[in-house]
């Protein structure tokens, strides 16, 4: 059995969202990560590929698309976590890959780290040999008319799948949010705040306020909730309900170790996508 389930962020449901093109998008991240494990790729190589279409996807809050500082420049957070070994990587504040995602996967794999930021994330990227595009590259006209006219982002992508050994993996990327003063950094990269993943409870990536996500270790909080023994949806709908006492709104979703998609969200829509045995399925709202 092996499943994938996609997040293209959570937030208002604005009369200019591109609906289709968000449920769309998720998708083909979850499709891409899908025939990953189909072909018995792991579940960290499909949340990788998965997260990297959504990164290219200028419909979402992460690599070309992000969301800007209050300067107009992109600087982006991800992180990636392998529910067998407890392994994570994750990078802050870079603002010369397009996938943020890979780069946090090397931190993971080959940096002895856990998690690099700015400059020396960047420099440790380029020694991988990872490609790097100008800052503009990854800034969209929809993302300065944001900023322009200072409307929040809460975007975010992800992805948590499970594959055919039975391994949990979580992977999050995003801009942050629109206007933030440069250097700050949100959940995203956070592990058990923005991601999680142990193959004994749950892999969790979420999307939402950072700063209310933080507070609350959300992702860690729905993990413990689905080994305490809840139902995917309810471990996912009581970690959500925590967010209250942080002032902020979010969503998450997760994979169970047996291998049940769920999710939750308190912001008016976030869209998402997946793919298991049982077929596939899209969504954008409460729908
Ligand atoms: N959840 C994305 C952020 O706040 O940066």
């Amino acid at each position: 059995m092996v499943a994938i389930l996609v997040h293209g962020g959570a937030g208002p449901h604005r009369p200019d969202d591109d609906v289709e093109g968000a449920k769309r998008g998720c998708l083909v991240a979850a499709r891409a990560g899908y025939e990953v494990l189909r072909r018995g790729g792991s579940a960290v190589d499909a949340v990788e590929a998965a997260v990297r279409v959504l990164e290219d996807d200028p419909v979402f809050n992460a690599g070309i698309g992000s969301a800007l500082t209050r300067d107009g420049r992109a600087e982006l957070d991800a992180s990636v976590m392998n529910g067998a070994t407890l392994d994570a990587g994750a990078v802050a504040g870079v603002t010369c890959f397009q996938n943020p995602i890979t780069l946090a996967r090397r931190v993971m794999e080959r940096s002895g780290h856990v998690m690099l930021m700015g400059p020396g994330a960047e420099a440790f990227g380029r020694e991988q040999g990872l490609p790097t595009v100008p800052n503009e590259a990854l800034v969209t006209a929809a993302a300065r008319r944001e900023l322009q006219e200072h409307r929040t982002s809460n975007g975010t992508v992800g992805a948590v799948a499970i594959d055919s050994a039975g391994h949990l993996a979580a992977a999050t990327s995003t801009g942050g949010t629109t206007g933030k003063l440069p250097g700050r950094v949100g959940d995203s990269p956070l592990i058990g705040c923005g991601t999680f993943a142990d193959d004994r409870k749950a892999a969790v990536s979420c999307t939402g306020l950072g700063e209310a996500i933080i507070r609350v270790t959300l992702a860690r909080a729905a993990a413990d909730l689905v080994e305490d023994g809840l139902d995917g949806f309810e471990a996912a709908r009581r970690a959500v309900a925590t967010l209250a006492r942080a002032r902020g709104q979010a969503g998450l979703i997760l994979v169970t170790p047996a291998g049940q998609l769920a999710w939750a969200f308190s912001t008016q829509r976030m869209s998402r996508g997946w793919v298991d045995s049982r077929g596939e399925g899209c969504g954008f709202g409460a729908d």
